[in-house]
Protein backbone atom coordinates (compact mmCIF):
# COMPACT_ATOMS: atom_id res chain seq x y z
CA UNK A 1 0.00 0.00 0.00
CA UNK A 2 1.74 3.40 -0.58
CA UNK A 3 1.85 5.44 2.21
CA UNK A 4 0.44 9.04 2.16
CA UNK A 5 2.58 11.92 1.28
CA UNK A 6 3.27 14.20 4.56
CA UNK A 7 2.19 16.68 3.00
CA UNK A 8 -1.47 15.23 1.82
CA UNK A 9 -2.10 14.79 5.53
CA UNK A 10 -5.02 16.35 7.95
CA UNK A 11 -2.04 16.92 10.28
CA UNK A 12 0.60 18.69 8.04
CA UNK A 13 -2.39 20.94 7.08
CA UNK A 14 -3.13 21.55 10.87
CA UNK A 15 0.26 22.19 11.18
CA UNK A 16 0.67 24.50 8.76
CA UNK A 17 -2.43 26.48 9.89
CA UNK A 18 -0.43 26.64 13.61
CA UNK A 19 2.27 27.61 12.44
CA UNK A 20 0.76 30.80 10.65
CA UNK A 21 -1.43 31.57 13.91
CA UNK A 22 1.13 31.00 16.44
CA UNK A 23 4.48 29.04 15.41
CA UNK A 24 5.94 31.73 13.73
CA UNK A 25 5.78 34.14 16.23
CA UNK A 26 6.62 32.09 18.75
CA UNK A 27 8.63 33.66 21.89
CA UNK A 28 10.64 31.25 23.75
CA UNK A 29 11.58 33.73 26.80
CA UNK A 30 7.11 34.15 26.89
CA UNK A 31 6.62 30.34 26.58
CA UNK A 32 8.97 29.96 29.50
CA UNK A 33 7.33 32.82 31.33
CA UNK A 34 3.97 31.53 30.78
CA UNK A 35 4.39 27.85 31.89
CA UNK A 36 7.36 27.35 34.69
CA UNK A 37 6.89 23.29 33.69
CA UNK A 38 8.35 23.98 30.73
CA UNK A 39 11.60 22.13 30.83
CA UNK A 40 9.73 19.16 33.02
CA UNK A 41 7.38 19.33 29.81
CA UNK A 42 9.80 19.23 27.03
CA UNK A 43 12.53 16.60 28.44
CA UNK A 44 12.95 13.26 27.94
CA UNK A 45 14.92 10.58 29.19
CA UNK A 46 15.90 8.02 27.05
CA UNK A 47 18.69 5.21 28.17
CA UNK A 48 21.68 7.49 28.68
CA UNK A 49 20.26 10.65 27.50
CA UNK A 50 18.35 13.33 28.44
CA UNK A 51 17.57 15.87 26.26
CA UNK A 52 16.02 19.15 27.30
CA UNK A 53 13.58 20.21 24.22
CA UNK A 54 11.96 22.90 26.12
CA UNK A 55 14.76 26.26 24.01
CA UNK A 56 12.75 24.94 20.92
CA UNK A 57 10.40 27.33 18.74
CA UNK A 58 7.44 24.55 19.51
CA UNK A 59 4.40 24.30 22.29
CA UNK A 60 2.07 21.36 23.05
CA UNK A 61 0.13 21.90 19.69
CA UNK A 62 2.87 21.28 17.76
CA UNK A 63 3.96 18.55 19.64
CA UNK A 64 0.71 16.88 19.49
CA UNK A 65 0.16 18.01 15.58
CA UNK A 66 3.48 16.75 14.94
CA UNK A 67 2.51 13.16 16.86
CA UNK A 68 -0.36 12.69 15.03
CA UNK A 69 1.64 13.89 11.52
CA UNK A 70 4.23 10.68 12.87
CA UNK A 71 0.95 8.36 13.12
CA UNK A 72 -0.92 9.46 9.57
CA UNK A 73 2.34 9.20 7.55
CA UNK A 74 2.68 5.37 9.03
CA UNK A 75 5.53 6.06 10.88
CA UNK A 76 5.27 3.15 13.71
CA UNK A 77 4.12 0.30 10.89
CA UNK A 78 7.81 1.67 9.19
CA UNK A 79 9.49 1.27 12.06
CA UNK A 80 7.99 -2.15 12.54
CA UNK A 81 8.90 -3.00 9.23
CA UNK A 82 12.87 -2.10 9.46
CA UNK A 83 13.18 -3.92 12.84
CA UNK A 84 11.46 -7.24 10.80
CA UNK A 85 13.94 -7.34 8.15
CA UNK A 86 11.55 -6.19 5.60
CA UNK A 87 13.28 -4.93 2.40
CA UNK A 88 12.45 -1.15 3.02
CA UNK A 89 15.95 -0.14 1.39
CA UNK A 90 13.65 -0.71 -1.80
CA UNK A 91 15.56 0.77 -4.54
CA UNK A 92 18.59 -1.73 -3.73
CA UNK A 93 16.20 -4.88 -2.42
CA UNK A 94 17.64 -5.15 0.84
CA UNK A 95 17.11 -5.02 4.25
CA UNK A 96 18.08 -2.28 7.10
CA UNK A 97 18.74 -4.11 10.07
CA UNK A 98 21.56 -2.52 11.61
CA UNK A 99 19.69 -2.59 14.53
CA UNK A 100 20.08 -6.74 14.45
CA UNK A 101 23.97 -6.39 15.22
CA UNK A 102 23.03 -4.86 18.81
CA UNK A 103 20.96 -7.49 19.53
CA UNK A 104 21.52 -9.83 22.54
CA UNK A 105 22.33 -13.32 21.16
CA UNK A 106 19.22 -15.48 20.76
CA UNK A 107 17.17 -12.14 20.03
CA UNK A 108 17.19 -10.84 16.64
CA UNK A 109 17.33 -11.76 13.26
CA UNK A 110 20.34 -13.77 11.82
CA UNK A 111 21.38 -13.73 15.51
CA UNK A 112 23.36 -17.18 14.84
CA UNK A 113 25.39 -15.00 11.97
CA UNK A 114 25.76 -12.06 13.70
CA UNK A 115 27.24 -13.60 16.73
CA UNK A 116 29.54 -15.95 15.64
CA UNK A 117 31.31 -12.82 13.24
CA UNK A 118 31.02 -10.82 16.54
CA UNK A 119 32.46 -13.29 19.09
CA UNK A 120 35.15 -14.44 16.57
CA UNK A 121 35.86 -10.60 15.86
CA UNK A 122 36.24 -10.07 19.60
CA UNK A 123 38.70 -12.91 20.08
CA UNK A 124 40.43 -11.31 17.39
CA UNK A 125 40.77 -7.79 18.66
CA UNK A 126 41.65 -9.05 22.02
CA UNK A 127 44.70 -11.46 20.67
CA UNK A 128 45.95 -8.06 18.81
CA UNK A 129 45.41 -6.10 22.44
CA UNK A 130 47.92 -8.85 23.45
CA UNK A 131 50.69 -6.86 22.55
CA UNK A 132 53.41 -9.14 23.70
CA UNK A 133 52.15 -12.13 22.10
CA UNK A 134 51.27 -9.74 19.04
CA UNK A 135 53.98 -7.30 19.19
CA UNK A 136 51.27 -5.05 17.32
CA UNK A 137 51.97 -0.91 17.93
CA UNK A 138 50.15 0.48 16.03
CA UNK A 139 46.71 -0.10 14.11
CA UNK A 140 45.52 1.55 10.69
CA UNK A 141 41.94 1.87 9.59
CA UNK A 142 42.14 2.46 5.61
CA UNK A 143 38.27 2.93 4.36
CA UNK A 144 36.48 5.81 3.68
CA UNK A 145 32.42 6.99 4.49
CA UNK A 146 30.75 4.58 6.71
CA UNK A 147 33.91 2.54 6.48
CA UNK A 148 35.85 4.88 8.32
CA UNK A 149 34.02 7.66 10.15
CA UNK A 150 32.24 5.47 12.40
CA UNK A 151 35.81 4.19 14.10
CA UNK A 152 37.51 7.31 13.85
CA UNK A 153 34.88 9.43 15.55
CA UNK A 154 34.10 6.26 18.42
CA UNK A 155 37.78 5.61 18.96
CA UNK A 156 38.99 9.03 20.40
CA UNK A 157 35.43 8.99 21.92
CA UNK A 158 36.69 6.43 24.09
CA UNK A 159 39.94 7.04 24.60
CA UNK A 160 39.19 6.58 28.40
CA UNK A 161 38.75 3.06 27.40
CA UNK A 162 41.78 2.27 25.37
CA UNK A 163 44.97 0.09 25.96
CA UNK A 164 47.67 2.51 26.07
CA UNK A 165 50.07 0.38 24.08
CA UNK A 166 48.07 0.59 20.74
CA UNK A 167 48.45 3.81 18.48
CA UNK A 168 44.86 3.95 15.97
CA UNK A 169 45.29 5.38 13.00
CA UNK A 170 42.87 6.06 10.40
CA UNK A 171 43.50 6.32 6.36
CA UNK A 172 40.45 7.36 4.24
CA UNK A 173 41.28 9.88 1.41
CA UNK A 174 42.62 9.05 -2.36
CA UNK A 175 45.00 12.01 -1.15
CA UNK A 176 48.39 10.46 -0.62
CA UNK A 177 49.29 13.28 1.73
CA UNK A 178 46.83 11.24 3.83
CA UNK A 179 48.72 7.67 4.15
CA UNK A 180 52.10 9.54 3.52
CA UNK A 181 51.82 10.98 6.80
CA UNK A 182 50.59 8.17 8.53
CA UNK A 183 52.89 5.52 7.05
CA UNK A 184 56.18 7.37 8.21
CA UNK A 185 55.37 6.80 11.95
CA UNK A 186 54.96 3.27 11.29
CA UNK A 187 57.02 0.18 11.60
CA UNK A 188 55.82 -2.98 9.31
CA UNK A 189 56.99 -5.16 11.75
CA UNK A 190 54.44 -4.16 14.45
CA UNK A 191 51.80 -2.74 12.17
CA UNK A 192 48.40 -4.09 11.64
CA UNK A 193 45.77 -3.00 8.47
CA UNK A 194 42.71 -3.04 8.87
CA UNK A 195 41.01 -2.77 5.55
CA UNK A 196 37.46 -2.12 5.74
CA UNK A 197 35.32 -1.72 2.89
CA UNK A 198 31.52 -3.10 2.50
CA UNK A 199 32.26 -3.88 -1.52
CA UNK A 200 35.87 -4.23 -1.55
CA UNK A 201 35.75 -2.13 -4.60
CA UNK A 202 35.76 1.73 -3.58
CA UNK A 203 38.29 3.53 -5.09
CA UNK A 204 39.96 5.44 -2.59
CA UNK A 205 40.00 2.37 0.20
CA UNK A 206 41.68 0.20 -2.77
CA UNK A 207 44.38 2.15 -3.86
CA UNK A 208 45.24 3.16 -0.22
CA UNK A 209 45.26 -0.69 0.45
CA UNK A 210 47.97 -1.27 -2.72
CA UNK A 211 50.31 1.80 -1.53
CA UNK A 212 49.96 0.00 2.40
CA UNK A 213 50.70 -3.23 1.19
CA UNK A 214 53.66 -1.97 -1.48
CA UNK A 215 55.35 0.05 1.21
CA UNK A 216 55.01 -2.76 3.77
CA UNK A 217 56.82 -5.51 1.73
CA UNK A 218 59.67 -2.72 0.42
CA UNK A 219 60.37 -1.81 4.29
CA UNK A 220 61.09 -5.56 4.64
CA UNK A 221 57.70 -6.72 5.93
CA UNK A 222 57.17 -10.39 5.38
CA UNK A 223 54.04 -12.32 6.42
CA UNK A 224 51.55 -9.64 4.94
CA UNK A 225 48.58 -12.45 6.19
CA UNK A 226 49.46 -11.49 9.85
CA UNK A 227 49.51 -7.73 9.17
CA UNK A 228 46.69 -7.37 7.01
CA UNK A 229 42.95 -8.23 7.88
CA UNK A 230 39.85 -7.25 5.74
CA UNK A 231 36.41 -6.16 7.02
CA UNK A 232 33.96 -6.62 3.98
CA UNK A 233 31.07 -8.51 2.78
CA UNK A 234 32.99 -9.41 -0.32
CA UNK A 235 34.80 -12.17 1.39
CA UNK A 236 36.02 -13.03 -2.45
CA UNK A 237 38.04 -10.07 -3.49
CA UNK A 238 39.36 -9.44 0.16
CA UNK A 239 40.98 -12.66 -0.92
CA UNK A 240 41.90 -11.79 -4.32
CA UNK A 241 44.11 -8.99 -2.88
CA UNK A 242 45.63 -11.81 -0.46
CA UNK A 243 43.78 -11.39 2.68
CA UNK A 244 42.95 -14.12 4.12
CA UNK A 245 42.36 -12.91 7.67
CA UNK A 246 38.70 -11.54 6.62
CA UNK A 247 35.71 -10.47 9.09
CA UNK A 248 32.23 -10.58 7.29
CA UNK A 249 28.89 -8.43 7.06
CA UNK A 250 26.00 -8.26 5.21
CA UNK A 251 24.41 -6.43 2.58
CA UNK A 252 21.62 -5.47 5.07
CA UNK A 253 24.33 -3.16 6.82
CA UNK A 254 24.36 -0.08 5.05
CA UNK A 255 27.68 1.47 4.97
CA UNK A 256 26.95 4.32 7.65
CA UNK A 257 25.14 2.34 10.03
CA UNK A 258 28.07 -0.48 9.83
CA UNK A 259 30.18 0.68 13.09
CA UNK A 260 28.58 -1.93 14.83
CA UNK A 261 29.61 -4.66 12.71
CA UNK A 262 33.29 -5.79 12.02
CA UNK A 263 33.82 -2.66 10.54
CA UNK A 264 33.76 -1.91 14.52
CA UNK A 265 37.42 -3.77 14.60
CA UNK A 266 39.71 -0.90 14.84
CA UNK A 267 37.27 0.49 18.04
CA UNK A 268 37.12 -3.02 19.24
CA UNK A 269 40.79 -3.56 19.39
CA UNK A 270 41.10 -0.26 20.98
CA UNK A 271 38.90 -0.49 23.71
CA UNK A 272 38.59 -3.88 23.96
CA UNK A 273 35.70 -6.94 23.96
CA UNK A 274 33.91 -6.17 27.27
CA UNK A 275 33.45 -2.55 26.38
CA UNK A 276 32.57 -3.31 23.00
CA UNK A 277 30.04 -5.40 24.28
CA UNK A 278 28.73 -2.31 26.98
CA UNK A 279 28.84 -0.03 23.45
CA UNK A 280 26.71 -2.61 21.40
CA UNK A 281 24.26 -2.86 24.41
CA UNK A 282 23.79 0.94 25.08
CA UNK A 283 22.76 1.22 21.60
CA UNK A 284 20.03 -1.63 21.54
CA UNK A 285 18.78 -0.55 25.10
CA UNK A 286 18.04 2.80 22.72
CA UNK A 287 16.81 0.38 19.96
CA UNK A 288 14.05 -1.12 22.59
CA UNK A 289 13.19 2.77 23.30
CA UNK A 290 12.76 3.56 20.38
CA UNK A 291 10.82 0.27 19.20
CA UNK A 292 8.60 0.87 22.17
CA UNK A 293 7.93 4.17 23.94
CA UNK A 294 4.92 5.82 23.17
CA UNK A 295 5.57 8.98 20.50
CA UNK A 296 5.43 11.29 23.29
CA UNK A 297 7.87 9.88 25.43
CA UNK A 298 9.77 8.43 22.28
CA UNK A 299 13.52 10.56 22.23
CA UNK A 300 14.52 9.45 18.53
CA UNK A 301 10.49 10.21 17.29
CA UNK A 302 10.79 13.46 19.21
CA UNK A 303 14.00 14.99 17.80
CA UNK A 304 13.33 13.79 14.45
CA UNK A 305 9.67 15.41 14.28
CA UNK A 306 11.32 18.57 15.52
CA UNK A 307 13.45 18.40 12.55
CA UNK A 308 10.34 18.51 10.30
CA UNK A 309 9.07 20.75 12.06
CA UNK A 310 12.07 23.06 11.51
CA UNK A 311 12.72 22.18 8.00
CA UNK A 312 9.44 22.76 6.51
CA UNK A 313 7.35 24.79 8.61
CA UNK A 314 10.33 27.31 10.14
CA UNK A 315 12.67 26.48 6.71
CA UNK A 316 15.59 26.28 8.76
CA UNK A 317 18.38 24.97 6.43
CA UNK A 318 20.58 24.03 8.56
CA UNK A 319 21.93 22.48 11.90
CA UNK A 320 24.62 22.43 14.39
CA UNK A 321 26.11 20.10 16.46
CA UNK A 322 28.25 21.60 19.03
CA UNK A 323 29.53 18.64 21.25
CA UNK A 324 31.29 20.00 24.65
CA UNK A 325 33.47 17.02 24.66
CA UNK A 326 36.65 17.39 23.33
CA UNK A 327 36.21 13.37 22.62
CA UNK A 328 33.54 14.02 20.20
CA UNK A 329 35.23 16.33 18.01
CA UNK A 330 34.53 13.94 15.20
CA UNK A 331 30.68 13.41 15.68
CA UNK A 332 29.75 16.48 13.69
CA UNK A 333 31.51 14.55 10.37
CA UNK A 334 30.17 11.29 11.03
CA UNK A 335 26.74 12.96 11.54
CA UNK A 336 26.99 14.69 8.34
CA UNK A 337 27.31 10.87 6.47
CA UNK A 338 24.37 9.40 8.80
CA UNK A 339 22.34 12.32 8.18
CA UNK A 340 22.90 13.95 4.65
CA UNK A 341 23.22 10.77 2.88
CA UNK A 342 20.49 9.25 4.84
CA UNK A 343 17.79 11.87 3.67
CA UNK A 344 19.73 13.74 1.00
CA UNK A 345 16.94 13.14 -1.33
CA UNK A 346 14.67 15.20 -3.97
CA UNK A 347 12.70 11.95 -4.53
CA UNK A 348 10.15 9.74 -2.32
CA UNK A 349 10.60 6.10 -2.20
CA UNK A 350 8.35 5.85 -5.25
CA UNK A 351 10.30 8.31 -7.01
CA UNK A 352 7.60 11.18 -7.31
CA UNK A 353 9.90 14.54 -6.68
CA UNK A 354 9.39 15.75 -3.33
CA UNK A 355 7.75 19.12 -2.69
CA UNK A 356 9.34 19.66 0.70
CA UNK A 357 12.68 20.48 1.71
CA UNK A 358 15.26 17.49 3.07
CA UNK A 359 18.15 16.74 4.76
CA UNK A 360 19.01 20.35 6.61
CA UNK A 361 22.75 20.55 6.47
CA UNK A 362 24.72 19.55 9.39
CA UNK A 363 27.55 20.64 10.85
CA UNK A 364 29.58 21.67 13.66
CA UNK A 365 32.93 21.97 16.04
CA UNK A 366 33.62 20.76 19.82
CA UNK A 367 32.64 23.65 22.44
CA UNK A 368 34.24 25.63 23.27
CA UNK A 369 36.51 26.09 20.11
CA UNK A 370 33.19 27.00 18.04
CA UNK A 371 32.59 29.42 20.29
CA UNK A 372 35.66 31.70 19.18
CA UNK A 373 34.92 31.24 15.37
CA UNK A 374 30.96 30.68 13.67
CA UNK A 375 29.02 31.04 16.94
CA UNK A 376 29.03 35.10 15.78
CA UNK A 377 26.83 34.13 13.57
CA UNK A 378 24.80 32.06 15.38
CA UNK A 379 23.31 34.55 17.37
CA UNK A 380 23.68 37.57 15.33
CA UNK A 381 23.54 36.44 11.73
CA UNK A 382 20.53 36.63 9.80
CA UNK A 383 19.96 32.82 9.72
CA UNK A 384 17.99 31.06 12.79
CA UNK A 385 20.44 27.96 12.93
CA UNK A 386 19.40 25.29 15.36
CA UNK A 387 22.13 24.37 18.10
CA UNK A 388 21.91 20.70 19.71
CA UNK A 389 24.41 20.92 22.91
CA UNK A 390 25.88 17.66 24.15
CA UNK A 391 26.91 17.85 27.68
CA UNK A 392 28.69 15.60 29.16
CA UNK A 393 28.26 15.51 33.23
CA UNK A 394 31.56 13.78 34.65
CA UNK A 395 34.76 14.08 32.72
CA UNK A 396 37.40 11.17 33.07
CA UNK A 397 40.11 13.63 33.00
CA UNK A 398 41.36 14.98 36.64
CA UNK A 399 40.64 18.68 36.00
CA UNK A 400 37.46 19.68 37.88
CA UNK A 401 37.92 23.33 37.34
CA UNK A 402 38.24 23.12 33.16
CA UNK A 403 34.99 21.32 33.43
CA UNK A 404 33.16 23.21 35.25
CA UNK A 405 34.29 25.83 33.41
CA UNK A 406 33.08 23.94 29.92
CA UNK A 407 29.85 23.32 31.64
CA UNK A 408 29.11 26.45 32.50
CA UNK A 409 30.16 27.38 28.83
CA UNK A 410 28.17 25.51 27.81
CA UNK A 411 24.84 26.38 29.29
CA UNK A 412 25.96 29.85 28.53
CA UNK A 413 25.46 29.29 25.10
CA UNK A 414 22.21 27.70 24.80
CA UNK A 415 20.75 30.59 27.30
CA UNK A 416 22.13 33.58 25.24
CA UNK A 417 20.87 31.68 22.01
CA UNK A 418 17.66 32.20 23.54
CA UNK A 419 17.30 35.34 26.18
CA UNK A 420 19.25 37.69 23.76
CA UNK A 421 19.76 41.23 24.79
CA UNK A 422 17.56 43.94 23.80
CA UNK A 423 19.48 47.53 22.97
CA UNK A 424 17.93 49.14 25.98
CA UNK A 425 20.09 46.30 27.61
CA UNK A 426 22.79 46.98 25.91
CA UNK A 427 22.51 50.79 26.66
CA UNK A 428 22.65 50.44 30.08
CA UNK A 429 25.87 48.45 30.33
CA UNK A 430 29.55 49.86 29.65
CA UNK A 431 31.79 48.48 26.94
CA UNK A 432 35.14 49.06 28.01
CA UNK A 433 36.56 47.92 24.33
CA UNK A 434 33.90 49.79 22.72
CA UNK A 435 34.48 53.50 20.23
CA UNK A 436 34.11 56.57 22.79
CA UNK A 437 33.50 58.59 19.97
CA UNK A 438 30.48 56.45 18.89
CA UNK A 439 26.95 57.33 19.14
CA UNK A 440 26.21 55.19 22.11
CA UNK A 441 22.67 54.26 20.62
CA UNK A 442 24.46 52.83 17.10
CA UNK A 443 26.80 51.18 19.23
CA UNK A 444 24.07 49.33 21.83
CA UNK A 445 22.09 48.37 18.36
CA UNK A 446 25.34 46.56 17.64
CA UNK A 447 25.56 44.94 20.84
CA UNK A 448 22.19 43.51 21.06
CA UNK A 449 20.99 40.31 20.12
CA UNK A 450 17.84 39.19 18.86
CA UNK A 451 17.60 35.82 20.91
CA UNK A 452 14.79 33.39 20.75
CA UNK A 453 17.35 31.39 18.87
CA UNK A 454 16.37 27.73 19.76
CA UNK A 455 18.40 24.59 20.98
CA UNK A 456 18.70 21.06 22.54
CA UNK A 457 20.74 19.96 25.02
CA UNK A 458 21.55 16.61 25.40
CA UNK A 459 22.91 15.39 28.88
CA UNK A 460 25.10 12.12 28.96
CA UNK A 461 25.85 11.37 32.59
CA UNK A 462 29.60 10.26 31.49
CA UNK A 463 30.77 9.35 28.11
CA UNK A 464 31.22 5.43 28.21
CA UNK A 465 31.17 3.05 25.73
CA UNK A 466 27.49 2.30 26.69
CA UNK A 467 26.58 5.75 26.71
CA UNK A 468 27.82 6.42 23.31
CA UNK A 469 26.33 3.20 22.00
CA UNK A 470 23.39 4.60 22.46
CA UNK A 471 23.96 8.35 21.70
CA UNK A 472 24.97 7.24 18.46
CA UNK A 473 21.56 4.69 18.08
CA UNK A 474 19.51 7.78 18.89
CA UNK A 475 20.95 9.45 15.96
CA UNK A 476 20.32 6.93 13.60
CA UNK A 477 16.52 6.68 14.20
CA UNK A 478 16.36 10.37 14.54
CA UNK A 479 17.68 10.50 11.09
CA UNK A 480 14.55 7.19 10.35
CA UNK A 481 12.14 9.20 11.53
CA UNK A 482 12.49 12.67 9.60
CA UNK A 483 13.00 9.82 6.42
CA UNK A 484 9.80 8.27 7.28
CA UNK A 485 8.12 11.18 7.68
CA UNK A 486 9.29 12.93 4.15
CA UNK A 487 8.48 9.19 2.33
CA UNK A 488 12.21 9.37 1.68
CA UNK A 489 14.21 5.95 1.12
CA UNK A 490 17.27 6.63 3.91
CA UNK A 491 19.65 3.75 3.23
CA UNK A 492 20.29 4.32 -0.57
CA UNK A 493 23.00 6.64 -1.80
CA UNK A 494 22.88 6.97 -5.66
CA UNK A 495 24.01 10.57 -5.17
CA UNK A 496 27.25 9.28 -5.24
CA UNK A 497 27.19 7.72 -8.00
CA UNK A 498 27.62 9.83 -10.67
CA UNK A 499 30.82 11.59 -9.43
CA UNK A 500 32.10 8.16 -9.45
CA UNK A 501 31.36 7.42 -12.65
CA UNK A 502 32.60 10.82 -13.92
CA UNK A 503 35.74 9.97 -12.21
CA UNK A 504 36.49 6.97 -14.02
CA UNK A 505 35.77 8.67 -17.08
CA UNK A 506 38.37 11.54 -16.63
CA UNK A 507 41.63 9.51 -15.49
CA UNK A 508 42.68 8.35 -18.51
CA UNK A 509 42.36 11.92 -19.81
CA UNK A 510 45.30 12.68 -17.03
CA UNK A 511 47.18 10.36 -19.30
CA UNK A 512 46.83 11.71 -22.36
CA UNK A 513 45.57 15.50 -22.13
CA UNK A 514 42.46 14.52 -24.52
CA UNK A 515 39.69 16.76 -23.68
CA UNK A 516 37.47 15.49 -26.89
CA UNK A 517 33.75 16.33 -25.66
CA UNK A 518 34.44 17.87 -21.95
CA UNK A 519 32.53 20.74 -21.10
CA UNK A 520 35.04 23.99 -21.61
CA UNK A 521 35.90 24.45 -17.84
CA UNK A 522 36.38 20.83 -16.92
CA UNK A 523 38.75 20.80 -19.91
CA UNK A 524 40.26 24.17 -18.88
CA UNK A 525 41.07 22.80 -15.51
CA UNK A 526 42.41 19.54 -16.88
CA UNK A 527 45.30 21.95 -19.13
CA UNK A 528 45.80 23.38 -16.10
CA UNK A 529 46.54 20.41 -13.85
CA UNK A 530 48.76 18.83 -16.68
CA UNK A 531 50.56 21.35 -17.45
O1 LIG B 1 30.55 6.95 -1.34
C1 LIG B 1 29.48 6.44 -0.66
C2 LIG B 1 29.72 5.15 0.00
O2 LIG B 1 29.12 4.17 -0.75
C3 LIG B 1 29.21 5.19 1.42
O3 LIG B 1 27.85 4.99 1.52
C4 LIG B 1 30.04 4.16 2.07
O4 LIG B 1 30.00 4.28 3.45
C5 LIG B 1 31.39 4.47 1.47
O5 LIG B 1 31.10 4.82 0.14
C6 LIG B 1 32.42 3.39 1.54
O6 LIG B 1 32.02 2.25 0.88
P1 LIG B 1 32.75 0.87 1.10
O7 LIG B 1 32.62 0.50 2.54
O8 LIG B 1 32.05 -0.10 0.21
O9 LIG B 1 34.18 1.05 0.73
Amino acid sequence: MTKPRCTDTIAWAALQGHFEAHGRELDLRDAFARDPARFDAFSVQAPEVFADLSKNLWDTKTRRLLEELAQACGLEAHREAMLAGEPINSTEGRAVLHTALRAPAGQGPFSAEVHEVLERMLAYAERVRDVTASGITDVVNIGIGGSDLGPQMAVPALEAYSHPGLKLHFVSNVDGHDITSVLKKLNPATTLFIIASKTFTTQETMANAQVARDWFVANGGSDTAKHFVGVTTNIAAAAQFGITETFGFWDWVGGRYSLWSAIGLSLAIAIGAEHFRAFLAGAHAMDRHFATEPLHSNLPVQMGLLDVWYRNFHQFGSRSVAPYHQGLKRLPAYLQQLEMESNGKCVDAQGRALGVGTSPVVWGEPGTNGQHAYFQMLHQGTDVIPVEFIAVKTPTHAHPDLHTKLLANCLAQSQALMLGKTAAEALNETAPTASKSLDQAVLARHRSFPGNRPSSTLVLEALTPRSLGALIALYEHRVFVSGAIWGINSFDQWGVELGKALCNQLLPRFATGDATGLDASTAGLLAKLKS
